[in-house]
C-alpha cells in the first residue's frame, strides 16, 4: 500500500513532499516530507552526512531533487537555480561561505541583484553609488558598524562576514533565511551575535532554518527542531517539548 502523503500545514511557507536525492551511489535524501511554517525558526540537526546540506541545497536552487515536490505558500515550484530561489524570497548562507572575499562588502551585498543604470550608448552599468549607499544602510540595520562598504569581504572577521550575509537577507526582504552552520569557526562573542540575529528573524517577518551541530545553540535559538539521520527525518518536535538528551539519543 502506498504511504499517505501528509497534507501541508495551513501556515506552511515551504512544504516539501517526497524529496529524494541521489549522488551517484549515495541516496542522500530518502523521501523527505517537511513543512517550514511561516514565522518560525526551525533547527535542523543530524550527524555528518545526514543530508542536511543536501536538503537546503534543494531549497536554495543549488541542487535539483531527483523526485518529490517543493511548494512555496501552497504553489508547487521548480526552484532550479539560486537566482530563482532568491526571487522566491529564499536566501541562503551556505556552510562554506557564499561570499566572494576579493570583492567589496557593497558588491557582495548585491551579488546576483546588481542594480543597473544605463549609460550613454545603452550599456548597463552597475549603479555603484546606489549599492554603496544601500549597503551602509543595510549593515546599520543589523547593528553592524563597519568603516566602509568598500572594504573587501576578505578583510572581515568570520562574524562580520556572517553579519553581512544576514544584512543581505534582511535588506532584500527574504521570506526564508537558511543558515547552514553559521557559527562554525566563530569566537564566543561572534557566535552570540549570530545567534541573536537568528533569534530576531521572526520579529523582522523572516522565517529561518538554522543548521548546527551544537544542540545548546539549537535549543536556545529555535522554535522547533528536526533531526535527520541517513537521509531521513527521525524527529520533529517543538523545542519546548524536547530535551538535549533526547536529541543526542536520536543522532
Ligand atoms: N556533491 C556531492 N557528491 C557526492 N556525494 C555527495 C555530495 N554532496 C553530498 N554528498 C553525500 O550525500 C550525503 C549527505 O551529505 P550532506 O552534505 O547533505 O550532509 P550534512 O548533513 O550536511 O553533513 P555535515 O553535517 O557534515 O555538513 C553524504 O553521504 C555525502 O557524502
Ligand atoms: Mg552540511
Amino acid at each position: 500500500m502506498n504511504a499517505v502523503t501528509p497534507t501541508a500545514a495551513a501556515d506552511a511557507l515551504i512544504a516539501c513532499r517526497g524529496l529524494h536525492k541521489w549522488y551517484s551511489g549515495v541516496h542522500a535524501l530518502k523521501g523527505i516530507d517537511l513543512d517550514i511554517r511561516a514565522g518560525e525558526v526551525l533547527g535542523l540537526v543530524g550527524d555528518n552526512g545526514a543530508g542536511k546540506s543536501t536538503l537546503i541545497k534543494c531549497l536554495s536552487g543549488v541542487e535539483t531533487p531527483d523526485d518529490g515536490t517543493i511548494a512555496v505558500e501552497g504553489r508547487t515550484v521548480r526552484i532550479g537555480t539560486p537566482k530563482r530561489a532568491m526571487r522566491l524570497g529564499i536566501e541562503t548562507i551556505h556552510q562554506y561561505n557564499s561570499m566572494v572575499p576579493t570583492m567589496s562588502i557593497a558588491r557582495n551585498l548585491f551579488i546576483g541583484r546588481e542594480p543597473v543604470r544605463f549609460g550613454l550608448g545603452g550599456v548597463g552599468l552597475m549603479d555603484q553609488r546606489r549599492m554603496r549607499r544601500e549597503a551602509v544602510a543595510a549593515l546599520r540595520d543589523v547593528d553592524l558598524h563597519l568603516r566602509s562598504a568598500d572594504a573587501l569581504v576578505g578583510e572581515l572577521s568570520g562574524g562580520q562576514r556572517q553579519g553581512v550575509a544576514i544584512a543581505r537577507a534582511m535588506h532584500f526582504r527574504s521570506r526564508l533565511l537558511i543558515l547552514d552552520e553559521p557559527t562554525n569557526h566563530l569566537s564566543v562573542k561572534e557566535t552570540e551575535k549570530v545567534l541573536g540575529f537568528t533569534r530576531g528573524l521572526p520579529a523582522q517577518g523572516v522565517t529561518g532554518i538554522f543548521i548546527s551541530h551544537n544542540m545548546h545553540h539549537v535549543l536556545e535559538t529555535c522554535d522547533r527542531v528536526v533531526a535527520m539521520a541517513r537521509g531521513e527525518i527521525v524527529l520533529d518536535r517543538r523545542v519546548a517539548d524536547v530535551g538535549i538528551d533526547e536529541l543526542h539519543a536520536v543522532l
